[in-house]
């Protein structure tokens, strides 16, 4: 990588302000996050979705292997950050207890909630097949992201 870590994340917190330009859809701009990320970021094997529906997050826009579709709040990394409202970064998640594994290739994982008006909508999720992917850069990088989309959607709302 000739770029830093954090000119990579501004890099990518440009192309995602131009992907949304002009769109209200939340899902067709989550797809396009989804494939940015995952594309963008070195050593990502998931990149996506879950959004809120009452007392559970459902799958999203992502790109890696099939995921579980429903996750109660509470429940796994993703579950924990919606639960909490804050960010989870989980540097080994043979570590994390509740953690709900599907591909097997996952070692490690970041998940960003997205606030809108105070009250989480969805996270964004990444898996890395590397144990310690993911730093604070990263959170730093990915919560921008992930304010960026939530903080569109609450200006042009659907
Ligand atoms: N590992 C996640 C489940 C979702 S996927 O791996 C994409 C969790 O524990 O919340």
């Amino acid at each position: 990588m000739t770029a830093s870590k954090s000119e990579l994340y501004q890099d990518l917190a440009m192309q995602l302000e131009a992907l949304l330009v002009g769109e209200r859809d939340r899902i067709a701009n989550a797809a396009n996050m989804a494939a940015l990320i995952y594309h963008g970021l070195p050593d990502v094997n998931w990149a996506g979705f879950y959004f809120r529906q009452g007392g559970e997050l459902v799958l999203g826009p992502f790109q890696g292997r099939p995921a579980c579709v429903r996750i109660p709040l509470g429940r796994g990394v993703c579950g924990t950050a919606a639960a909490r409202g804050a960010t989870v970064l989980v540097p080994n998640v043979h570590a994390f207890a509740g953690y709900i594994a599907r591909d097997p290739n996952s070692r490690s994982e970041l998940v960003v909630p997205l606030l809108e008006s105070g009250k989480v909508s969805g996270v964004l999720d990444l898996d890395s097949p590397l144990v310690g992917r993911f730093g604070e850069v990263d959170q730093m990088g990915c919560e921008r992201l992930a304010a960026l989309y939530a903080d569109h959607h609450r200006r042009y709302p659907e």
